[in-house]
């Protein structure tokens, strides 16, 4: 995608190196936008700068973790300071399911951990940055949550409330500042291929094929396919959407459970081993 439906704006986005992160920064920058962009990591922040720089975008890096609140304070100074006050786009995308394990077998600490990673910080940065917005009168918030909010999931009950937590808050949020011309939105996705969780992970030991039978559009994700989402909501085509939570998972959320026959003839929501 390249084009100019965001040219002229400062958009955010935090863990913005690599993974779904890296590919939504990267493609703010091919619509227009110069990209704040935080990352814990300095491979992954210089890397994904580089890359936007060659293709002729603006990128400004901030490092540090994000679960860190002096991180945040510099990130909303920079973000305020690049172009004076103005900021129409954040996307809090940091997020994830480690530690995990059977819930009866977690720690107090665990749950803390999760709580900064996944939520605490999604907090912190909007409350930081969204007054410049509702200054203005414009701006677009779109948090990454998980698929893992909707449904169970064994092993990580946790992960999966506090990102029910982002859903909630997003449509709360969206709600309250809706007349103040800000937009709150959240994208889910499920099985994209990145550090945090590789293809080549979740194939291990088993047939490339199967991936046809798991996911109604036959394949796994791609950070991209997240990050197009995350640009629609972003810019102006989205100007009526407010408050929800898109599912981009290739199908999982309406399968429910629904696998492809291991012949293909038909569907079953009770898979046999081949
Ligand atoms: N990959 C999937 O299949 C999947 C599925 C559902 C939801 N998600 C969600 O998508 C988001 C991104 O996941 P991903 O798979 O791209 O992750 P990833 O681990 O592959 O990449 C995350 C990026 O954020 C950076 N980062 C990590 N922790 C950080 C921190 N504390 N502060 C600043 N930067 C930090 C990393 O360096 C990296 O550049 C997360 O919220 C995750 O829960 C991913």
């Amino acid at each position: 995608m390249s084009d100019d439906a965001l040219e002229g704006r400062i958009a955010i986005v935090t863990g913005g190196g690599a993974g779904i992160g890296g590919a939504i920064s990267r493609r703010l920058a091919a619509a227009g936008a110069t990209v704040v962009i935080n990352d814990v990591d300095a491979d992954h922040l210089a890397g994904a700068v580089a890359d936007i720089e060659h293709s002729g975008g603006r990128a400004v890096p901030v490092p540090g973790d994000i679960r860190d609140a002096s991180v945040v304070a510099r990130l909303t100074e920079v973000a305020l300071a690049v172009a004076d006050g103005r900021v129409e786009v954040l996307v809090n995308n940091v997020g994830d399911y480690r530690p995990n394990g059977r819930f009866l077998k977690t720690s107090e600490d665990e749950w803390h951990q999760l709580y900064a990673l996944n939520l605490e910080h999604v907090f912190r940065v909007t409350r930081a940055l969204a007054p410049a917005m509702v200054e203005r009168g414009t701006g677009s918030i779109v948090n990454v949550s998980t698929v893992e909010a909707f449904r169970g999931i064994p092993a990580n009950a946790v992960y999966s409330a506090f990102n029910a937590g982002v859903n909630a808050f997003t449509k709360s949020l969206a709600v309250e500042l809706g007349r103040e011309g800000v937009r709150v939105n959240a994208v889910a996705p499920d099985l994209t291929d990145t550090l945090q969780t590789p293809a080549a992970a979740m194939l291990r030991g088993r047939d490339p094929d199967m991936v046809r039978h798991w996911l109604p559009l036959g394949r796994f994700g791609r950070p991209d396919d997240i990050a197009d989402v995350v640009v629609f909501l972003a810019g102006d085509a989205a100007r009526f959407v407010t408050g929800t939570v898109i599912p981009v998972d290739g199908g999982t959320t309406a399968a429910s459970g629904w696998y492809l026959r291991h012949d293909g003839r038909g569907w079953t929501n009770l898979p046999d081993s081949p």
